[in-house]
Formats: C-alpha cells, structure tokens, sequence
C-alpha cells in the first residue's frame, strides 16, 4: 500500500463562489478523512476565500492558487504575489502547468522564478512538467521533463526542493481524454524520482509525483498503481463532485 497519497482537483476557470459552496458542502458530506492521503484543491483565486472556510476544521484538506507572480508585491496590474495567496489561506500553488506554458507563454526562466516565490511566501509549490506530443514522437520525453524539473528548482536550494511537489502531465493528455498508460506514466515518474534524488540527494525520495491528464473515476487506480505515481491532479473530472469522491477514496 502506498503512503502520503496526494489527490489534487484543478478547477481551472471554473467554479464561482456560489458553485464552490455548493461543491464543498456535497464533498465534506460525504468525505471522511482517510489517513494516507490529503486532497488539495485549487479553485479559481476568487473562490478561494470560500473553499479556505468551508475547510478550516480538516488537516488533511488543503487549498491552494492556480497561479502566481513572481514579485513579492508592487505595480503588477492583475497579479496576484505569492504573499497575497498566503494571506488569502492557500497553502499551496501551480507552477509550469502546461496551460501556463503553452497558452499563456511562460518560460522555464518564469517557472523558475516562481517557484522561488512561492517557497519565500510559505505556499508549497506543485512543479508541473511535461511534453508535448511532437516531443514524445521525438523520444524527447524524460529529457524534456528532467530539463524542464532542474529550472522550475535552479533557484531553491536542494534542501527546499524536498518540500515541493511534482506533477507530470504530458501535455497530449491534458483535457483530451487520452491518458499515458500506466507504464508510460511509471517510467516518466520513475526519471523524475531519479532527477529529484539527483537534486536534493536522499530526501528527494519524499517529494511527491502526481499524475496528471484526463484522470477520472474509471483509470484512476490503475495510474495510481504505477511505479513511483503519489497521485493525481485532476481538472475536468474534479468538477463534479460525486465524481471527485470517487477519485479521491480510490487507490
Ligand atoms: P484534465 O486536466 O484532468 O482535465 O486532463 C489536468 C490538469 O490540467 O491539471
């Protein structure tokens, strides 16, 4: 049995205050704590505030932003720092998810500088890394991931890099209903777990490394199986909250 589980929902743009609410009061309902695990919501930064409150009482839920700057505070019309997040209550944040790189352009010098940021302000960054379809063609895979894991943490020192968390997303899957096969995705995380205790020595054993990309009910125990995969972060099929439950006891 695995230990230290995390299952994290990425709501992505969705879920206003009001459906956030509804969201949380359906889950803590039905949602017991269950010891090897913690479940991690990111909600869009305007609801934060209202999954933050509905959690308050539970250590093993924790909530986090989709996104930060890399400045601590200032003149960033529209940004939101990592200090901000902190004092909002989220505990946690997204960096390098692959809709940032990809949609937004965010450079692996950005991804870097976040993380920092993050780290500075208390919130417990999810790294994520991942190739596109081109690069998995190209057999670019783990070089892409491992290159893209060394500058998201080139400005933390090694020690702090045990207190982050990774996720590997391949880009292909996101949102598309394709998913990496188990073993795909086990010898991914299995390069991954060696670049992190290439980085931060023995203590890199204890970094977790979620899946991502198109997770549901259906193929979540079998990703969950797979070498070296600590959990999922999950974005469509963690907005509906039955289904949410599902993923979250499962494993
Ligand atoms: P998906 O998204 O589960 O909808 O594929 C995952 C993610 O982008 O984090």
């Amino acid at each position: 049995m695995k230990k230290n589980l995390v299952f994290a929902a990425n709501w992505k743009m969705n879920q206003a205050p009001a459906d956030a609410g509804a969201f949380m009061r359906t889950f803590l309902g039905q949602y017991a704590r269950q010891q090897d695990r913690r479940v991690l919501f990111f909600p869009p930064a305007v609801s934060l505030h209202v999954v933050v409150q509905a959690i308050k009482e539970r250590a093993d839920l924790e909530a986090g932003v989709q996104n930060i700057h890399w400045e601590d505070k200032g003149a960033f019309t529209g940004e939101t720092s990592g200090s901000l997040a902190r004092g909002a209550g989220a505990r946690h944040v997204l960096v390098g998810h692959s809709e940032r790189r990809h949609v937004f352009g965010e450079t692996e010098e950005e991804t870097g500088k976040k993380v920092a940021a993050a780290l500075r302000a208390g919130l417990t960054p999810t790294i994520c890394v991942g190739e596109t379809l081109t690069q998995r063609e190209a057999g670019l895979t783990i070089d892409v991931v491992k290159r893209q894991l060394r500058a998201a943490v080139s400005g933390v020192d090694a020690a702090v890099v045990a207190t982050t968390i990774v996720a590997y997303e391949p880009v292909w899957a996101i949102g598309t209903g394709k998913n990496a096969t188990p073993q795909d995705a086990g010898e991914v995380h299995v390069a991954i777990r060696a670049e992190l205790r290439a980085i931060a020595g023995e203590r890199g054993a204890a970094v977790p490394i979620l899946y991502g990309g198109s997770v549901n009910r259906s193929n979540v125990d079998a990703l969950l199986a797979a070498d070296e995969v600590s959990g999922v972060l999950v974005g469509g099929a963690s907005l509906d909250a039955e289904q949410w439950l599902a993923i979250a006891r499962s494993g």
